[in-house]
């Protein structure tokens, strides 16, 4: 009966693998990683550990929902299953198929200020590149940002990934095409790195979950240079990987992007209908 079911489940509980109820779909280099760790503090959220790139990836897609439901963490009754994988974001095919799992999952985009996003990716594609090279060769000196971001005649090389990622309405209206607007919530990446919590109270109220995190999970940590943080079960800070020091750009390249983003940005705030107030 199903009060004899409910008892059941008060005295033992089953953990199971389910779908998500919710997917952080981009953008790289925002925060993805900090983002769904930080969510993981509360009790209700469970988390697939690395990124399960379903959506976006052929191979893994036509393994079908089974094989995707198999990637994800055990869970109990009520709580709630999470991934990210940021290339969501920017792959075509991803929104309608998502659309076709779960028309009402609830969407996460975190985003950054366009120019320190596009810093923040390069200097993860070069230490990639830096990594991959045989010790043995010597390895040619990477370009500057400044090179990849600027033709030789000054203008802007839209054409650069690190740039083109940061134009993020091209990408986003896709998503606004297949999913209602409510059903995505945009996260401020530079106000997680400074005071996380505010963001993390709207989150816990846009995905349904009661108030749990709050300032005592968190502490900042002057070596690393960003927050870290701690529940019952664990405390800890990011890799080396995330926060990695930027490069120091030229101020009259910065300034140059920043003016070209200008319109991009526009362009993404009607989108959201909300201005975030990047410099120009
Ligand atoms: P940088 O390494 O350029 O500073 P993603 O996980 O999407 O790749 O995003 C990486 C970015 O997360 C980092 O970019 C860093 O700025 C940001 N971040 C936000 N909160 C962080 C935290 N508490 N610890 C480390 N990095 C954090």
């Amino acid at each position: 009966s199903p009060s004899l079911l409910l008892l059941s489940r008060k005295l033992y509980p089953t953990a199971v693998k389910r779908l998500p109820q919710a997917i952080i779909m981009g953008v790289r280099k925002c925060g993805t990683r900090a983002l769904l760790e930080m969510l993981h503090l509360h009790p209700k959220v469970q988390k697939a550990a690395g990124e399960v790139h379903f959506f976006d990836r052929d191979e893994n897609y036509n393994k079908g929902l089974e094989w995707y439901r198999m990637q994800m963490p055990h869970s109990y009754f009520g709580q709630m299953t999470i991934e990210k994988s940021p290339s969501y974001f920017v792959t075509p095919e991803v929104p309608e198929r998502i659309r076709a799992m779960n028309a009402s999952i609830k969407l996460l985009l975190i985003v950054r200020e366009p120019v320190t996003r596009a810093i923040s990716d390069y200097t993860q594609l070069r230490a990639n590149a830096a990594t991959s090279s045989p010790t043995t060769l010597p390895t040619a000196s990477p370009k500057s940002f400044e090179q990849l971001v600027l033709h030789p005649n000054g203008s802007v090389n839209e054409g650069y990934r690190p740039l083109a990622i940061s134009a993020y309405h091209h990408y986003l209206h896709r998503w606004l095409e297949v999913f209602p607007r409510e059903q995505i919530l945009i996260v401020n990446g530079d106000m997680l790195i400074e005071d996380p919590v505010p963001q993390l109270q709207k989150i816990e109220q846009f995905l349904g979950l009661e108030p749990k995190i709050g300032n005592h999970n968190f502490y900042f940590n002057e070596t690393k240079g960003f927050f870290c943080w701690r529940n019952e079960t664990s405390n800890r800070c990011l890799r080396e990987t995330k926060g990695r020091k930027h490069p120091r750009v030229a101020p009259h390249v910065v300034s140059k992007l920043r003016g070209y983003f200008v319109e991009h940005n526009q362009k993404f705030y009607e989108l959201i209908g909300e201005d975030l107030g990047w410099p120009e």
